[in-house]
C-alpha cells in the first residue's frame, strides 16, 4: 500500500467518523429537544385544562362548572390512561357521552391534564 493509498483510506476513515459524529450529535440534540419539550408540556396540565375549557363543565377542587361530574376525586376512580382516552374520545366509554372530543390534543397534552387531575 502506497503512502498515497494510506492517506486516502485515512481521509475516508476520518471523514466517515465525522459524519457519524455529526449524525449522533444531531440525533441526540433532536432527542433532547423532544424530551425537554415533552417535560415542559407535562408541567402545563393546569393551563391546558383551563385553556381547553374543561372547567366550563367540570369542577376541580372547588372551581368550575356544574354541568358535568366533579373531577376532584377522579384520580381515585380512574387511571391515567382511562382519563387520557376519555379526553381523546369520550364515546369510547359512553356512546351517549355529552362531552366533546379533544382529539386535537397531543398524547403529552392529554397526559399533562390527567397528571394534573391525579395530583
Ligand atoms: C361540554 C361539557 C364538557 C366539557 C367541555 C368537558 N367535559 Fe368532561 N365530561 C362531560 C360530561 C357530561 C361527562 C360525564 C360522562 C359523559 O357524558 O361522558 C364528562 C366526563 C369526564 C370524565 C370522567 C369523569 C368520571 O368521573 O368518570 C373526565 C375525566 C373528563 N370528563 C375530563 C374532561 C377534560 C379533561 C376536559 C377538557 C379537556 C373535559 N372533560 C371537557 C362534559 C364535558
Amino acid at each position: 500500500m502506497s503512502y498515497y493509498d494510506t492517506t486516502i483510506y485515512w481521509h475516508a476513515y476520518t471523514k466517515m467518523n465525522r459524519t457519524k459524529i455529526i449524525y449522533i450529535t444531531a440525533v441526540s440534540a433532536i432527542l433532547a429537544i423532544f424530551i425537554l419539550s415533552s417535560l415542559q408540556v407535562v408541567s402545563q396540565g393546569k393551563e391546558i385544562f383551563l385553556s381547553e375549557g374543561c372547567a366550563d363543565c367540570h369542577s376541580f377542587k372547588g372551581h368550575g362548572g356544574e354541568t358535568a361530574p366533579d373531577l376532584t376525586a377522579v384520580g381515585e376512580r380512574r387511571s391515567t390512561l382511562w382519563i387520557m382516552s376519555q379526553i381523546k374520545d369520550p364515546k369510547s366509554h359512553n356512546p351517549d357521552s355529552r362531552m366533546p372530543e379533544f382529539g386535537h390534543l397531543s398524547m403529552f397534552e392529554r397526559y399533562a391534564i390527567a397528571h394534573y387531575l391525579k395530583g
